[in-house]
C-alpha cells in the first residue's frame, strides 16, 4: 500500500489497496485506519463500486448510519445525493434536491446536528457533472492547531450548539421541514475533538453550529464566524475533481468540506455512507456536562 500526500498538510491518496480488501483483510483494514487518523482524507481511484461493497467497506471503520427522515434513501445505510428526479431528467434549480445541493456547498462537517455525531463519511461518484461538482476539505486540526494557545485552551473548554434547521435557513427558508426539525433537536458538544489515537486536537464546528455555551448570540456567532474564516482561508484546501471510480473517506472529527457548483442541466449522482463515532473514537470527551446538556 502506498500513501500519496493530497493537500496542504493532509489528505492523501491510497494505493495498491482497494475497497474490498480492506473488508477482506483485518492487516489492511488497520493499515487504512492508521492512514485515515493521520491525514483525514483518503482517496481510492479506480474502485469497482457497488452499495454493497461500499457499504461492508465502511462498516469496518464503526456502526453505520441509518438515513434520517427527508433524505433520500431514508431508513437504508445509504445517502442518495442526485439532482435527477424520479422522471429521469435534471430537477429545476428551485427543486429541494438542487436546494439540498446549495446547503452542502457551505463548509461544514456531517451529522453533527444528530445525536450521535459521524466518525466517517464515505463518497462515491455514479454520475459526475462535466464540469464543477467538485468536493473541497479543509482540515480543522490544522486550523486549531495554528491558534494562539490561550483561544486554544478556551476553545478546549467550550461547548457549542448544531442545529439542522440553522444551516438549512441559510439556503432558503422552510428547506427543513416540520418532520425533520422535530427529529433533530440541537445538539451540544465540545468545540475540540480530540483525537484519541494521536491525542492531536481539532476545531469541530460546522455551519450547523449556532451558538457557544455561555457566550452572548452575537458574540458566540461572530466566533464561530471568525473560526470558519480561519479553517477556510484560501490555499488550505484540497479540492478534489472527481473521475469515474472515485472514493474518498474523510474524518468528520477533523475537517469540515463543502460541494462545489456546477451547471444546473448537468446531472449528478453521488452515495454516501456515514459511520458513527463511538467511545474509542473519543465520543465521550465531547458531550457537555449535565447541567448543559439539561438546557
Ligand atoms: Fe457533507
Amino acid at each position: 500500500m502506498d500513501i500519496m500526500p493530497l493537500g496542504p498538510g493532509f489528505a492523501a491518496e491510497i494505493r495498491g489497496v482497494t475497497l474490498a480488501d480492506v473488508a477482506a483483510d483485518t492487516a489492511i483494514y488497520a493499515a487504512v485506519r492508521a492512514a485515515f487518523e493521520q491525514h483525514s482524507v483518503l482517496l481510492f481511484r479506480g474502485q469497482e463500486i457497488s452499495g454493497e461493497g461500499q457499504l461492508a467497506f465502511s462498516a469496518c471503520f464503526g456502526p453505520p448510519e441509518v438515513t434520517k427522515v427527508g433524505s433520500l434513501g431514508t431508513g437504508t445505510n445509504f445517502v442518495i445525493l442526485t439532482t435527477i428526479g424520479d422522471d429521469g431528467k435534471v430537477v429545476p434549480e428551485d427543486h429541494r434536491f438542487a436546494l439540498r445541493n446549495k446547503a452542502n456547498q457551505l463548509w461544514h462537517t456531517d451529522s453533527s446536528f444528530k445525536a450521535v455525531p459521524a466518525l466517517t463519511s464515505v463518497l462515491s461518484a455514479r454520475t459526475i457533472p462535466d464540469h464543477g461538482g467538485e468536493t473541497e476539505f479543509v482540515s480543522t486540526r490544522l486550523a486549531f492547531e495554528r491558534l494562539d494557545p490561550g483561544l486554544q485552551k478556551k476553545l478546549e473548554a467550550s461547548f457549542a450548539w448544531h442545529h439542522y434547521g440553522h444551516s438549512r435557513a441559510k439556503v432558503a427558508p422552510g428547506l427543513a421541514t416540520t418532520e425533520e426539525l422535530d427529529a433533530l433537536p440541537p445538539r451540544c458538544w465540545r468545540m475540540v475533538w480530540r483525537n484519541p489515537v494521536n491525542g492531536r486536537g481539532a476545531l469541530y464546528i460546522a455551519s450547523h453550529t449556532y451558538a457557544i455555551e455561555g457566550m452572548e448570540p452575537a458574540a458566540g456567532a461572530k466566533l464561530i464566524e471568525e473560526l470558519t474564516a480561519a479553517a477556510t482561508a484560501p490555499g488550505l484546501s484540497y479540492q478534489h475533481k472527481w473521475r469515474n471510480g472515485d472514493v474518498i473517506m474523510w474524518d468528520n472529527r477533523a475537517t469540515m468540506h463543502r460541494g462545489r457548483p456546477w451547471p444546473g442541466n448537468e446531472p449528478r449522482y453521488m452515495v454516501r455512507t456515514t459511520i458513527s463515532a463511538t467511545a474509542a473514537d473519543g465520543l465521550e470527551s465531547m458531550r457537555p456536562p449535565a447541567r448543559v446538556a439539561a438546557e
